[in-house]
């Protein structure tokens, strides 16, 4: 018998409250905990909204199934919504001021006892993954999800009300340079041939720029095969944004609008203006080009101040135009040398030689080259530093990049387990002035920082145009980052809209004309058919949840995600395939790659 026809739903458990007392509701749900007590059952009925209480007679005939309830059955039940006793009202539930007394019910589906309990916080990550399906029928992740689908119909809703229309672009198409690898998918139909996912749709809402579309937003997803880390996964979602005839101003001030329509109906918060600051600034400041603002700790630069301080590493990296720059850091007068030998780890982690740390314990200054200056010379030190009683100060001797990258890590770290981060509250900033070039020693050439479709501020186009290799360096790019709370939310840029300054940026590059002819070809075909200015952003989706749901990992955001090794544990993907799909794609696999395919056949057997 098909009990949907019996049965209909009239509310969700999660909804019933004491307006519905004396009423006649039809539930459907999962057992989520069924206690016997022989002559009548209790059961925890759940469904996507909550939980509510449901008394049961098993001794009735329309409601004598109830016996045979277990743990994440799924059943259906009609009953009567009664007030409980004073006394009874189980305040840590939304609908726990009354229960259900069932008149009849049906089991839909039985449950076998299942490999992970939901909302079990013991449950090993592992588990969870493979099976995420039943993971995700916790609080928690739904929760999660709802945020999401609720974030998505906001800026839907607020990026039409812009003017911007949403247009869908192909996910077969053509290496788009964002800076990590491509995922490559073999064509059938010519064999030897790829296409690549994008890593964005960055050139496709260019064209639709050219194609005078004017205005255009998409949610689409992007792929890119890079290492993984807590915020990044390899295919992701973009809340991605492109506009015709605007500068950068246009664009942050109508992402802004954008930021506080989603906290104002998220978290019920007023978000202020949201400061700018130069990359040199946040670097400066903050070691970092994503700064947590929440975190009061800043770097200051010792460079001059320790010149000629009598200390070899200080005086060569000064010596060598190098940077001295250190962390004051109130509260960690009194760490330990474990915990010192602990951040310096962390420090060379992040490339430095070491880390010196002076602390200022019981009145007294302590530090291992401490012996390298007389008293009253260490003391100014610590004091230039800002370093105060009861503190400490850290300090790197490297490269700007490397001294920034150390004192950064350590900034974070710091921030955190002194409890320096007032976690009630969400710090927006956006980043400009990018540098437009940054060297690669790896490929021995400029690569773009953001993408090479990125224009250089108008002061420096004819140095990009007509320059030198060795000025690229200084180039400043019109790029913008938006971040929050030390997360890259979004980036954007104003675009090269003139062919002959997109052909000189990819020879900046390195590219040759028949490579650049070969990859962007079309792209640059396109810019001389009249192509109006045009500027845009993306937002990484996941980490705008992320952020507004308060967790700090992407997968919690994310209804099937992947581990750090790009693999879905659930479906065991990637997964081997058949010999003859190879052959079809005029494929063969290399020696490493049979090796892999024989063990994975040998497990299967
Ligand atoms: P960008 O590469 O900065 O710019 O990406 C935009 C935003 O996407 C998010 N993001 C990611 N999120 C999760 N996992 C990843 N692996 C990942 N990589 C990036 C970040 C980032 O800020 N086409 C340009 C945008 C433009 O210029 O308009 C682009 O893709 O939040
Ligand atoms: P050393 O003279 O190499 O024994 O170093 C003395 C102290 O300076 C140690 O605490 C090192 O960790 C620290 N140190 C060495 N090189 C650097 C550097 N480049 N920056 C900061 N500290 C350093």
């Amino acid at each position: 018998m098909n009990a949907l026809k019996t049965y209909k739903r009239s509310q969700y458990c999660g909804h019933l409250s004491v307006e519905l007392v004396g009423q006649e509701v039809t539930l459907m749900g999962w057992v989520d905990t069924r206690r016997d007590h022989g002559n009548l059952v209790f059961v925890d009925l759940r469904d996507r909204e909550g939980l509510v209480q449901v008394v049961l007679n098993p001794s009735e005939e329309a409601t004598q199934s109830a016996k045979d309830f277990r743990n994440e059955y799924v059943i259906a039940l009609r009953g009567i919504v009664r007030k409980r006793p004073e006394g009874m009202v189980n305040k840590k539930i939304p609908t726990g001021a009354v229960e259900v007394e069932a008149t009849s019910c049906e089991i839909l589906s039985e449950a076998q006892a299942l490999p992970i309990q939901v909302d079990d916080d013991k449950v090993t990550e592992t588990m969870r993954l493979k099976y995420r399906y039943l993971d995700l029928r916790s609080k928690n992740l739904q929760s999660k999800l709802i945020t999401r689908h609720k974030v998505m119909q906001l800026v839907r809703q607020y990026l039409s009300d812009l003017g911007c229309i949403e247009v869908e672009t192909p996910i077969l198409y053509k290496s788009t340079p964002e800076g990590a690898r491509d995922y490559l998918v073999p064509s059938r139909v010519t064999p030897g041939f790829f296409y690549a996912l994008p890593q964005s749709p960055q050139t496709l809402k260019q064209l639709l720029m050219i194609g005078g579309m004017d205005k255009y937003f998409q949610i689409c997803r992007c792929f890119r095969d890079e290492d993984l880390r807590a915020d990044r996964q390899p295919e992701f979602s973009q809340i991605d944004i492109e506009m015709s005839f605007v500068d950068a101003d246009d664009i942050m001030e109508s992402q802004e609008g954008l930021v506080r329509r989603l906290w104002k109906e998220l978290k019920g918060v007023d978000i202020p203006e949201i400061p700018r600051m130069t990359f040199q600034e946040a670097m400066d400041r903050f070691g970092s080009d994503k700064p947590d603002l929440r975190n009061p700790l800043e770097l200051v630069d010792m460079s001059k101040s320790l010149k000629n301080s009598g200390f070899k590493v200080f005086d060569e990296t000064v010596a060598r135009g190098d940077v001295i720059k250190a962390l004051a850091v109130p509260g960690a007068g009194t760490y330990s040398r474990g915990q010192m030998d602990k951040l310096t780890t962390l420090a060379k982690q992040m490339g430095a030689k070491g880390l010196v740390w002076i602390k200022s314990d019981k009145g007294g200054l302590n530090s291992p080259i401490a012996k390298f200056f007389d008293k009253e010379a260490f003391q100014k030190i610590f004091n230039d530093a800002g370093g105060k009683d009861g503190g400490a100060v850290f300090i790197v001797a490297d490269t700007f990049d490397i001294s920034c990258a150390a004192l950064s890590a350590l900034r974070n770290y710091l921030g955190v387990e002194l409890n320096l981060i007032d976690a009630s509250t969400d710090r927006h900033l956006w980043v400009t002035d990018f540098p437009l070039l940054e060297y690669s020693p790896d490929e021995k050439r400029w690569v773009a920082r953001h993408h090479p479709f990125t224009t250089v501020v108008d002061e420096d186009l004819d140095i990009l145009m007509n320059g030198e290799d060795s000025q690229f360096g200084s180039l400043k790019a019109k790029a913008y980052d938006l971040v929050c709370n030390g997360y890259e939310m979004g980036g954007g840029s104003v675009r090269i809209h003139r062919q002959d300054v997109q052909t000189a940026m990819f020879k900046a590059l390195g590219f040759t004309p028949e490579e650049t002819k070969r990859k962007f070809g079309f792209f640059i075909e396109a810019l001389n058919y009249g192509t109006p200015p045009h500027a845009g952003i993306a937002w990484g989706l996941d980490r705008l949840v992320m952020i507004l749901a308060g967790t700090d990992a992407i997968r919690d955001v994310i209804a099937f995600p992947k581990t750090a090794k790009a693999s879905d544990m659930m479906a065991s993907s990637p997964g081997i395939v058949e010999q003859e799909q190879l052959l079809e794609l005029g494929l063969r696999l290399g020696q490493q790659a049979e090796k892999n395919v024989a063990e994975a056949k040998a497990e299967e057997t």
